[in-house]
């Protein structure tokens, strides 16, 4: 997004109506060039009212800010926040932190407005339009065996269920393995972990792994870009009855992140367990798992202790699972 659509978006954030006159003085343009942002506006899909009085975004527009993040922070935590950057638009989050992990070491977490080609887990893509939801990556080294972070996204989505609960979603929240988040079996939330082949460094303690940790969050999604959702979803407006405020969230998303990558990397999945499995939403139910290889159906039976999904199949035997996409069998 350039300078001026920004300063633009910014001014009417307020959701208060700018004549024409006001925004022209105040940005130095003339008249066509407003009338330009604003279809530049349109095409992001940011609905501007107009009429005699000028030009209004309905309800205002929250755009992401640090020193909102900030003030949402505990005391503990508000000096991480130099480990964090809030860009615009990227093509993904996750494929900026990926690129950074290549040349530095540390801790980093990444914002951005859109993502061009935000992605989802097998391949698909997640849907990403500007300025509604929460598209956050998280850069993190593991000093812990290989084998241990298989159960890494199961504790993330415990932590971003948290997070939410502290938001406000305190009822209908659960978890469909391996770490969809769902609000009334509709998809709330999705995470993306990465863990790139060049991202293992030795040292004298051992191991260690830089992974990617990607979140996103559909808090207000516009209804020009759901059509392009193919699975049942929802957002936080739909939940709670006030406008989102997804800096608000974000503070919380970080802190909880933040907590649960340190507990991770010292205990593994194990202070997780009761809770993932508190918010199961398959347990007991009929499903079936779908793998590059087969599909098998059977009772869904929970997790193991290093988070593979179990499955009762159909000749009462148990199976595990580390990777396979889960789906209620009604
Ligand atoms: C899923 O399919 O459930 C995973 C979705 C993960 C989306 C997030 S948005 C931030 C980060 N950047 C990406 O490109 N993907 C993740």
């Amino acid at each position: 997004m350039n300078n001026l659509l920004k300063q633009l978006l910014k001014i009417l954030s307020d959701g208060k109506f700018h004549s024409d006159a006001d925004l022209e003085n105040e940005l130095n343009l003339t008249q066509s060039v407003l009338c330009e942002l604003m279809e530049q506006l349109k095409q992001l899909e940011i609905t501007i009212i107009t009429d005699t009085q000028g030009y209004k975004i309905a309800g205002g527009f929250e755009l992401l800010n640090k020193d909102i993040i900030a003030k949402y922070m505990s005391n503990d935590f508000d000096g991480y926040l130099r480990y964090l950057f809030i860009y615009d638009e990227l093509t993904s989050t996750n494929t900026y932190l990926a690129e950074l992990a290549q040349l530095k070491c540390g801790r980093y977490i990444c914002l951005a407005e859109r993502q061009i080609a935000g992605k989802g887990r097998l391949g698909r893509t997640w849907i990403s339009p500007y300025g509604r939801n929460i598209y956050l990556s998280l850069l993190w080294s593991f000093k812990i065996e290989l084998e241990q972070l298989s159960g890494l996204s199961l504790a993330v989505a415990v932590a971003v269920t948290e997070a939410l609960k502290r938001y406000g979603i305190v009822q209908n929240c659960g978890l469909k393995w391996p770490n969809d988040i769902l609000w009334q079996n509709r998809k709330l939330a999705g995470i993306l972990i990465e863990l790139s082949g060049e991202s293992r460094r030795s040292n004298s303690i051992g191991d260690e792994y830089s992974v990617v940790i990607g979140v996103g969050v559909n808090v207000n999604m516009s209804q020009q870009s759901s059509k392009h959702i193919t699975q049942p979803w929802c957002d936080i407006a739909q939940i709670i009855d006030a406008v989102p405020e997804r800096n608000k969230l974000v503070a919380f998303l970080i802190e909880s992140l933040w907590t649960t990558m340190v507990i991770y990397n010292k205990q593994g999945l194990a202070p997780f367990l009761a809770k993932w499995r508190e918010l199961d939403v398959t347990y007991g139910k009929k499903v079936a798992i779908v793998t590059p290889q087969q599909q098998i159906i059977g009772i869904a039976r929970g997790v193991d202790e290093t988070g593979r999904f179990l499955l009762e199949d159909e000749d009462g035997k148990m199976q595990r699972f580390a990777s396979g996409e889960v789906s209620l069998r009604l």
